[in-house]
C-alpha cells in the first residue's frame, strides 16, 4: 500500500485555517489534533470547529483525540463527518467497545499510544482497530524531535499485523520529516503525520510530494 501523508494543522495558522486547508489538497487526509488541556498540557479546538473543518476541507479528516474520557467524547466526534477517529489507549476504559461504537457510526477507529505505552496489549486485538497510532513524541506540541526508540515498537506492530492478516494501518505522529520518514517507513508504518515539516516548508505541495516519495522508497533525506 502506498504511503499516506496526513499534514497536521497544529502547525497551520488558525486564523487562516481555510486557506491552510486548501494548501494541503494534495495530501491524503488532514490530521486534526484535539487537545483538552487535561490529557495533554495544551488546548486546541473542539466539536464546533472540527465540524466546520469537515465542511470546508478538501481532504478527509483524520482526528487525533488527545482528550480524557474518550468513551464519552469520541462518539460525538464520529458524528461530525470525519473519516477516522483515533482515541488514546490511556484515556479509555474499554477500547474495544469504543472502537466498535466508532465503526458502527461509519468511521475508521484508531487507537493511539503515548511513547511509554506498550503495543503488546493490542496485538491480540488487531482486527478490532483500523489503525494504531504510534506517538513518536510526547503528545501535546508540534516541532519536537523524533524519538528513535519507537522504531522497534513500529516493527513489532507491523510483524503482528502481518502474522494476523489484519488490515490495520500503522500511523506515526511526531518528528516526521525528510530526515526521519524513510526509516519510519522501513520499520513498517504506512500513515505519516507531519505538522511543522509541511507547514514550515517553503512549498507545502512540494513538501507533501517529497515526503511521499521518501516514504515510498524507504529512504531518508537530509532535511
Ligand atoms: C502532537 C500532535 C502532532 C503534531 C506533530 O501531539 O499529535 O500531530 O502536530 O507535529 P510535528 O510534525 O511538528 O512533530
Ligand atoms: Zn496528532
Amino acid at each position: 500500500m502506498p504511503a499516506l501523508i496526513n499534514p497536521s494543522i497544529l502547525s497551520a495558522d488558525f486564523v487562516n485555517l481555510e486557506r491552510d486547508l486548501q494548501a494541503i489538497a494534495a495530501a491524503d487526509f488532514v490530521h486534526v489534533d484535539v487537545m483538552d488541556n487535561h490529557f495533554v498540557p495544551n488546548l486546541t479546538l473542539g466539536l464546533p470547529v472540527v465540524k466546520r473543518i469537515a465542511e470546508v476541507s478538501p481532504v478527509p479528516l483524520d482526528l487525533h483525540l488527545m482528550i480524557e474520557d474518550a468513551d464519552r467524547w469520541a462518539p460525538e466526534y464520529a458524528a461530525l463527518g470525519a473519516a477516522s477517529v483515533t482515541f488514546h489507549a490511556e484515556a479509555t476504559q474499554a477500547p474495544v467497545r469504543l472502537a466498535r461504537e466508532l465503526r458502527s457510526r461509519g468511521v475508521r477507529a484508531g487507537i493511539a499510544l503515548r511513547p511509554a505505552s506498550p503495543v503488546e496489549p493490542l496485538l491480540d486485538l488487531l482486527p478490532e482497530f483500523d489503525m494504531i497510532l504510534v506517538m513518536t513524541v510526547e503528545p501535546g506540541f508540534g516541532g519536537q524531535s523524533f524519538i528513535e526508540g519507537m522504531l522497534p515498537k513500529i516493527r513489532r506492530a507491523r510483524r503482528a499485523i502481518e502474522e494476523s492478516g489484519a488490515d490495520t494501518w500503522i500511523q506515526v505522529d511526531g518528528g516526521v520529516a525528510r530526515d526521519t520518514i524513510g526509516r519510519i517507513a522501513q520499520a513498517g508504518a504506512n500513515v505519516f503525520v507531519a505538522g511543522s515539516a509541511v507547514y514550515g516548508a517553503e512549498s507545502i505541495a512540494d513538501e507533501i510530494a517529497a515526503l511521499r516519495g521518501l516514504a515510498d522508497s524507504g529512504a531518508d533525506a537530509n532535511a
